[in-house]
């Protein structure tokens, strides 16, 4: 990957990368449009990666749908596809080898043991999906620096869908100086409002329904602030879990953040804020959220 990378910027290219876990859908679709217009060749990576999974978490049954993927982003006319087989070294760990240091690449990886080194961007990474999937942000953070030093790229673009993931990979980025413009775009959502996920796969046809609570409240929310009805973050937060309660939803969290700093707001007027949200329905855990815009 890194040859194929090196030999279009020698010949002036510029690359842009969409890092994807697969399933491919409309949403990473975006992604890929918004990749082509700033850069000459898209690089798509697809990896299902186990150091952002827990033990009880659905690693064994995150779908998974290679060839359907393939076809896709050929008739995209996608440039590369890149999926590594394994991104992690394995072996004993804190194996220490003076003679390992001309080593390079999977030999090196081999010759010094199971992978020891992880990103953690110590506040962003801490409130919201943080809270319950405590491990998540340090290995999306360090797969995606992976994907960053392997592929090269000059642009990565990320859904907005997963807010806390698209900021803490763009302060991870800026405060490790990764040369990678990161951009952000729009959740892609279902005519009926479901945000789109490769998660919703999972759901029973009955939880697909119940599902829609989310976005309803999401959109509840934002009548009620514009038009000044309900402008407290508590209250806001308070009213939509109640409501994906009563569709039968077990709510993870609501919480209204500053969509800088993640904190909790309490008022809507005062400042950019996000309304983040996280629900299971059945046993599969489902995000959304809504930006605001201070007025
Ligand atoms: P995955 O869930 O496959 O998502 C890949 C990218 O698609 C992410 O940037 C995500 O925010 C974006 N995306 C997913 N659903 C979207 C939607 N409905 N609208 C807009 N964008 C959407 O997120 C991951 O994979 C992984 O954590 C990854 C970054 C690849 C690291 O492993």
């Amino acid at each position: 990957m890194r040859q194929y990378s090196r030999d279009l910027r020698r010949q002036g290219k510029r690359i842009g990368l969409v890092p994807t876990m697969g399933s491919l859908h409309e949403g990473h679709l975006s992604l890929i449009e918004d990749a082509r217009k700033h850069a000459d060749c898209v690089v798509v990576s697809i990896y299902v990666n186990p150091t952002q999974f827990a033990q009880h978490e659905d690693f064994g049954v995150y779908p998974r749908q290679q060839e359907q993927d393939l076809k896709l982003l050929r008739e995209l006319g996608v440039e590369a596809a890149f999926l590594p087989a394994s991104l992690y070294a394995t072996g004993r760990s804190g194996v220490e080898r003076s003679d390992a240091g001309n080593v390079v690449g999977a030999d090196a990886k081999r010759e010094r043991g199971a992978h020891q080194t992880f990103i953690q961007v110590e506040d962003l990474q801490k409130p919201l999906c943080g809270q319950s999937r405590p491990h998540f942000f340090r290995g999306v953070a360090t797969v995606v620096a992976k994907l960053f030093n392997i592929v090269e790229p000059d642009v990565a673009v990320f859904g907005r869908k997963d807010y806390q993931q698209f900021l803490i990979l763009s302060k991870m980025a800026c405060d490790l100086d990764f040369p990678v413009e990161v951009i952000g775009m729009p959740i892609v959502r279902e005519q009926d409002g479901l945000a789109m996920s490769s998660r919703n796969k999972l759901l029973s046809e009955a939880d697909r329904q119940r599902a829609l609570c989310i976005c309803q409240a999401l959109k509840w929310a934002s009548q009620a602030a514009s038009s000044h009805e309900c402008t407290s973050g508590p209250q806001l937060a308070e009213q939509i879990a109640a409501r994906i309660s009563q569709s039968q939803g077990r709510v993870d969290y609501v919480e209204v953040v500053d969509a800088q700093t993640l904190e909790p707001v309490g008022d809507v007027r005062k400042q950019s804020t996000v309304i983040a949200v996280a629900a299971f329905f059945g046993s599969v855990r489902l995000i959304d959220n809504l930006e605001l815009t201070a007025h």
